[in-house]
């Protein structure tokens, strides 16, 4: 199945939050920011742990074990120790009030191999 589909009211996920959803088996963090709503790959590239359990800063969220920063908008890394972007997806707002829906479009905008920067090591 491809295209948009419903994954959770955003009722549930407040502004500066992430929640985690299963779509196609596939553990997604939804972001709820001040920006709009992200949908990004609930697995730092780091190590194995839940992205949707860090922080939400603007635009960025920070993996909640060693700190790195990832841009919601790329996936990419923003600061060590992770090196390698992680997946992002489509993401959609639809509906009003209390009966509008996030929906997730799992086909990946961006892949880690095809983002744009990973930082360096030094
Ligand atoms: S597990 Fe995320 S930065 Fe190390």
């Amino acid at each position: 199945m491809t295209g948009f589909r419903p994954v959770c009211p955003i009722a549930e996920v407040a502004v500066g939050t992430s929640r985690r959803v299963v779509v196609d088996g596939v553990p997604i963090a939804v972001v709820n920011t001040d920006e709009g709503v992200f949908a990004i790959e609930d697995r730092c590239s780091h190590a194995d742990v839940a992205l949707s359990e860090g922080d939400v800063d603007g635009c960025t969220i920070e993996c909640w074990l060693h700190g790195s920063a990832f841009d919601l908008r790329t996936g990419v890394p923003l600061s060590l120790p992770a090196t390698v972007p992680v997946t992002v997806y489509p993401a959609r707002v639809v509906g009003d009030g209390m009966t509008a829906v996030v929906e997730i479009d799992p086909t990946p905008t961006t892949v880690p191999a095809a983002a744009g920067r990973q930082i360096e090591e030094s």
